[in-house]
Parts: structure tokens; sequence; C-alpha cells
């Protein structure tokens, strides 16, 4: 069998080099291409012998393996990076894992644990890779985020039941990205656990296209595709403004509409989020201090220079006990709201526990029809979908297969 993985070792002692040399040795689909006994020596070899992996001790002289792991990540990104290191420096591999290593091996390991290891780390290399057949595209797919000036006001809820109806109206290719960087849930309400995350991305953004993209889209179903957030919080800051605009950019030529959830804050990455949108959907509900920070929220747009088309209010909850009456809430914020949903924790919290949007598990419960109304008034003041053919129930069920 023709050797498929090309494998790099690097270790400052000649004694583990062999070793593992020879365990790699007795498997024909796995070649050692090169070895190294120090980071600057590893870096010129995978730029010169473009390794699938690398395997390399976290403790070396000069400069370590998390150092070089992050200088590896932009001069040799096709390379994946498997850590080695002895036992008791699990921050050192937190720390590793964080600068772009895809896995770790603990000294001493076996044979089957070595290849075992690489063979996956290949595998998911090769899978985020995988070119996934896009349609070319004549005209740009449209931005929408999904913002709020108040945590938990509903932005994820509406963000993920909205890219399911508005893919269920329009047959056309949906895609949610997870921006809300440190804790987002948008996997979590579609029960689904990314292999990849804009994290990872943001580590290869350099030349980004389409193509390059899919591999890093973890699939809901025929439409829908999710970006998904950051796994921990530290890596939050592992993704910049710059990264998102870039990221949404190149997403605009792969999906028809893209559907952003975010953080309640005005962050760099967050108005990068704003900024590349063609609408932003702010969440409200009616309370007091929420009201008081969405007025503000919209003087900020205000002063961003945002158009007042660009900006639509959104109503969560709408009918919780005690709330404030909606009129004059649109007469303090000066503006109608576009859509609203009513409060149903019945429907929408059983939907988000079992991971299934709400628009599919309960197609025509009134929060469902609210969201499918929202969809509709997006969709159509945007204006480029087709006709809708059938009924909303019909292509749900083809939806879902
Ligand atoms: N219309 C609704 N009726 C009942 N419960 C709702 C409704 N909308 C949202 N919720 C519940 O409110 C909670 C917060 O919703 P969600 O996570 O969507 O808010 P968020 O704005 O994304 O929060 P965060 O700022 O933490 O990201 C969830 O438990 C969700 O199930
Ligand atoms: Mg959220």
């Amino acid at each position: 069998m023709a050797a498929s993985i090309k494998v790099l070792i690097t270790d400052d002692i000649q004694a583990t080099r062999d070793n593992i040399r020879k365990l790699i040795d007795f498997h024909p689909e796995i070649a050692v291409v090169g070895e190294a006994a120090d980071a600057a020596a590893a870096i010129a070899k995978a730029k010169e012998l473009h390794p699938d992996i690398i395997l390399m001790d976290i403790n070396m002289p000069g400069m370590d393996g998390i150092s070089a792991a992050s200088l590896l990540a932009t001069e040799a990104p096709q390379s994946s990076i498997i850590i080695m290191s002895v036992q008791g420096e699990k921050e050192y591999l937190r720390q590793a894992m964080t600068a772009g290593a895809k896995d770790y091996l603990t000294k001493p390991f076996s044979g089957d644990e070595l290849l075992k290891t690489i063979r996956q780390v290949y595998a998911n290399a090769q899978q985020r890779r995988k070119v996934v057949a896009f349609e070319a595209k004549a005209e740009p797919g449209t931005v929408m985020t999904v913002f709020s000036a108040k945590g938990g006001v509903g932005k994820t809820t509406i963000a993920v039941n909205l890219a399911v109806a508005i893919a269920a109206k329009t047959r056309q290719k949906v895609c949610v990205v997870d921006a809300d960087l440190q804790f987002g849930d948008v996997s979590l309400f579609f029960n689904l656990l990314p292999r990849t995350t804009v994290a990872d991305l943001a580590g290869d953004i350099e030349g980004l296209d389409a193509k390059h993209l899919a591999g890093y889209m973890t699939r809901y179903d025929d439409c829908v595709d999710v970006l998904a957030a950051p796994l921990r919080p530290e890596q939050a800051e592992l993704v910049t403004g710059a990264h998102l605009s870039t990221i949404l950019k190149v997403l605009r030529t792969a999906y028809r509409y893209i559907i952003v959830d975010t953080a309640p804050a005005f962050s760099e990455a967050m108005l990068a989020a704003l900024d590349e949108a063609d609408q932003v959907l702010v969440v409200s509900s009616l309370d007091l201090p929420t009201i008081k920070n969405i007025k503000l929220c919209l003087e900020i747009m205000d002063s961003l220079a945002y158009s007042g088309e660009k900006i639509k209010l959104v109503l969560n909850r709408a009918s919780s006990e005690g709330g404030m009456d909606v009129k004059e809430v649109e007469e303090s914020l000066r503006r109608p709201f576009a859509g609203t949903l009513p409060s149903d924790g019945k429907v929408v919290v059983a939907a988000v526990n079992r991971g299934i949007p709400f628009v599919v598990s309960h197609p025509d419960a009134p929060v469902s029809q609210s969201v499918f109304n929202l969809a509709r008034a997006l969709a159509v003041e945007d204006g480029r979908q087709p006709a809708e053919a059938r009924g909303m129930v019909f292509r749900l069920k083809r939806l879902l297969g």
C-alpha cells in the first residue's frame, strides 16, 4: 500500500525519534518524511516537506512546542500538529491546543495510541478539506445579524428558528454563524457536536475561499449549516472583528442567507457582525431595563449611521405577564416592531432541551407561526427568493427528509 499520511517527528531526543520511527515503520500507510531536533528545524522542514502530521514534543530547547505550534499555524497551515508531553503538563497542553495543536499524546504512549491518534487527526483534517459542492451563485447572500443590548432576551432562539424557517420557505442554502464567541450555544439548539469552530477557521483565514470554508461548517440538514462558536470561552480572543468580516464576506459567496447570532455587547467582533449585516434584528422584550438598553443601543446604531431600513425591531415574549404596553414601547423606541413572538415556555424550552428548533417540532404553534411570518417578511422584503411553490408544512416535511 502506498504511504498516504506523511509524518514529521520533532523531538530533541534522538532515542525518542528512533522509537517513534520504529512504531510507525510497521504501517505502510504512514511514512516518516523527516525528523527535527528543535522547533526552528521543524518549521523549516514543514515548509519544505509539507507533512500531513507534525508530532512535536512540548518541551524542547530554544523555542517550545506551544510557540512552535502557533507559528506553524501560519507557516504550515496544511500540517496538523500532535503535541507529545509527559504527565503533569495539563496547563501546557491546554495552551498548545489553543495555539492550534489538533491532539496530544502523553509519553510514554503505545504504538496503538500513536497510530490511532495520527489516523484520527489525519481523518479530521481530510474531513475539513472535503470540498462541499457549493452552487455557483450569481448574487451575494444576505447577512442578517440578530442582536440585543440585553442577554437572555431570545437572540439565539430567534436566530436558530429564523434560519430554519427561511430555509423551509426558500429551499435555499442558509448558514447560522455563532458569533457569541464566549458562550455561544447555537450548536446546542441544533443538537450538533461541531468538530471545528470559528476559532479554527480564524487560524486558517489566509486566502480563505468558499471551498475551504466548507470544511469548517457543521451540517444540520440539506439547507442549513452552522459555523459553531469556539468550544471554550478563552478561545474567543482568537477571533477578531477583521476575521469575522472576512468570514461573512466569503459566506456571502456560498449561502443565500447568513444569520449571525451575537453576544450582548458592542465589542469589536460584534461591531463587525453589525457593520457587515444587511439587516440587523434588534431583539427586545417588554420590561423596563431591556427597553432602556435597547433605546441606548438604537442611539449607538444611529451614531454609526446605520440606515433606518437596516434596523428591524423584534419583540420577544410579547405575551409575558406584567409586561408593558406594546404601543407605548414602540412610541418610546420611535419605531414599530417588525415581528412579534409570543411567550410559550412549554414549546420553546422543550424544543431547546431536545435540540430541535420549535419551527420543526411544533410548526403550527403560534410562536412558530410568528417566526414564519418574520421569515416571510424579511425574505419578501429582500425580494430575491423564488416564490413559495407549496405550503409550509409540505416543505418542512421535505426539509426533514
Ligand atoms: N418566546 C419565548 N417563550 C418562552 N421562552 C423563551 C422565548 N424566547 C426565549 N425563551 C427562553 O429564554 C431563554 C433565553 O433565550 P436565548 O438563549 O435565545 O436568549 P439569548 O438572547 O440568546 O441569551 P444570551 O444573551 O445568553 O445569548 C431560553 O431558555 C429560551 O428557551
Ligand atoms: Mg444566545
